[in-house]
């Protein structure tokens, strides 16, 4: 089937033929995919979104007058996330595309509030989200990182407030980190950051819709929000533990004054002068209808009721995974999130588990070792994975034990040799491929289904090298159907 048909096909064959394209995805509904989706496992809730986004996906919300609803769900989401985090009357926002066009934003308005700044930066612990790292890309600012606490994973502020400097625009903590799903001490680093006049934001992407739950629940959750003295941003991700569908963040501002930077206007053409809140022009009004849609069907109670769920299966699962032989949990998470490790010397690699994970029906996902980090296996816990649990623990240590059975996943020397030898600047698509056939992985272009070859390759890697291969494999994967 060539990819744009002569003649037009039925609604439903084209439906066809995008389940079955669907199929071979991971699972979004179950809780057997550990990362990437949020399932609430509401009845009738996806169609529910599905319903509000065909009613606004037409609607644009490049122009607040002509679609003055699209205006008024903003300030609903807006609203709605500034109640759970603390906002005030002051407290203003924007609905942005996802996380990390939140926190470029952050940044963006940072940078712009700064016009004295010539050699802007940024200083974020090494755990910060790599978001805060492609905003400094885009725009141009350095990032100072710092190191954290090698046991807690947690950002040390003493060496925060020592890294700001007088170009320092803004400084960054996570609530939680996506790494290791723990909270930053964010009292101390916003005083810091006050102490120097700097703006603090607080990334919340992943933690701010369910950490406040989880403290009416009775949970201790270190304090992270606008109550915070300092804290002059921080961004929720809708489309995280509200359970939306993808495309919704919110960026709030302690007050308007603080995002005016964020804003863009641009009169200079013959056109419509160009009037923006975000890094979107054209802003579809399907995911904001959709989000708003689903925020109205739960509700606050029926959030609480899903973090409970979900508290139930992040106590069991972590539980749980300490009885495996070999792995242990990173640090002491605040959240929903939760680090595979093994001890030292298991006899098993994490990649093959995950590997082995795959073939038992569950996605887990492999996070490379990064300073004190060591190699780990992340899991978003949802309300979905609540009545799973033992299933779960189940086959991880069946998969554990498979893992060791196998031996670990290791790297030819020789292929060691000839990673060593690449230069992340000059490589070339030749010496990719090349490097794909060394370690028998077969030309770019298909998806591999064991992955664990291709983790030990990476992770022997260092992470500039390894960045330019996966850009490389990104680049043989991306090409137009033929
Ligand atoms: C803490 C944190 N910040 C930012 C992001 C980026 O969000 P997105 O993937 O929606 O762009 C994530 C994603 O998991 C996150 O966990």
């Amino acid at each position: 089937m060539s990819a744009l048909p002569p003649d037009g096909r039925a609604g439903e064959d084209v439906l066809a033929e995008l389940r079955s394209l669907r199929s071979g995805d991971l699972p979004t509904h179950g809780g057997r995919t550990l990362a990437y989706v949020y399932d609430s496992g509401i009845e009738g809730l996806d169609e529910l979104a599905a319903s509000a986004h065909a009613l606004a996906s037409s609607a644009n919300g490049l122009d607040p007058t002509a679609f003055p609803s699209l205006l008024r769900m903003e300030n609903d989401l807006v609203a709605a996330a500034a109640g759970l985090v603390g906002g005030t009357h002051s407290t203003v926002g924007s609905v942005a595309s996802g996380g990390t066009e939140s926190c470029l934003l952050a940044v963006l308005a940072a940078r712009d509030a700064r016009p004295d700044v010539a050699d802007p930066s940024i200083v974020v612990p090494a755990t910060a989200h790599a978001a805060f790292h492609k905003a400094a890309h885009y725009f141009g600012v350095r990032v100072v990182s710092v190191t954290v606490d090698e046991r807690t994973f947690r950002a040390v502020p003493e060496a925060i407030a020592a890294a700001i400097e007088d170009d320092t625009v803004l400084v960054v903590a996570s609530a939680p980190s996506y790494a290791h799903g723990v909270v930053d001490p964010i009292t101390e680093i916003a005083a810091a950051a006050a102490a120097r006049g700097v703006r603090m934001h607080v990334d919340a992407c992943i933690g701010g819709w369910v950490l406040p739950y989880l403290r009416r629940l009775g949970e201790e959750v270190p304090d992270f929000d606008f109550r915070v003295d300092g804290v002059t941003s921080i961004s929720v991700d809708l489309h995280k533990y509200a359970y939306c569908p993808k495309g919704v963040s919110v960026l709030l501002h302690a007050d308007a004054s603080l995002r005016r930077a964020q804003y863009f206007a641009s009169a200079d053409w013959p056109g419509y002068t160009m009037l923006n809140t975000t890094l979107q022009s054209t802003r579809s009004g399907g995911p904001l209808a959709a989000a708003w849609a689903v925020l109205r069907r739960v509700g606050d109670d029926g959030y609480l009721r899903l973090a409970e769920r979900t508290r139930c299966a992040v106590k069991e699962i972590r539980a749980g995974i300490g009885e495996v032989d070999g792995l242990r949990v990173l640090g002491d998470p605040d959240a929903t999130l939760l680090a595979i490790a093994t001890v030292d010397d298991p006899g098993f690699d994490l990649f093959t588990v995950a590997d082995q994970m795959t073939a038992r029906g569950w996605y887990v996902q492999p996070q490379f070792a990064h300073q004190h980090s060591p190699v780990n296996l992340h899991l978003t816990i949802t309300a979905a994975n609540h009545g799973s649990e033992r299933e779960f623990l189940d086959d991880l240590a069946s998969a554990v034990d498979a893992a060791r059975a196998a031996g670990p996943a290791d790297v030819a020397p020789q292929l060691v040799e000839t990673i060593a030898a690449l230069d992340p600047e000059t490589l070339t698509p030749e010496q990719f491929t090349s490097l794909l056939a060394g370690a028998g992985l077969g030309a770019g272009g298909a998806l591999p289904k064991q992955m664990a070859p291709i983790n030990a390759l990476l992770a022997v890697a260092p992470a500039a090298l390894r960045e330019r291969l996966l850009l490389e494999f990104l680049g043989s994967v991306y090409r137009p159907t033929t």
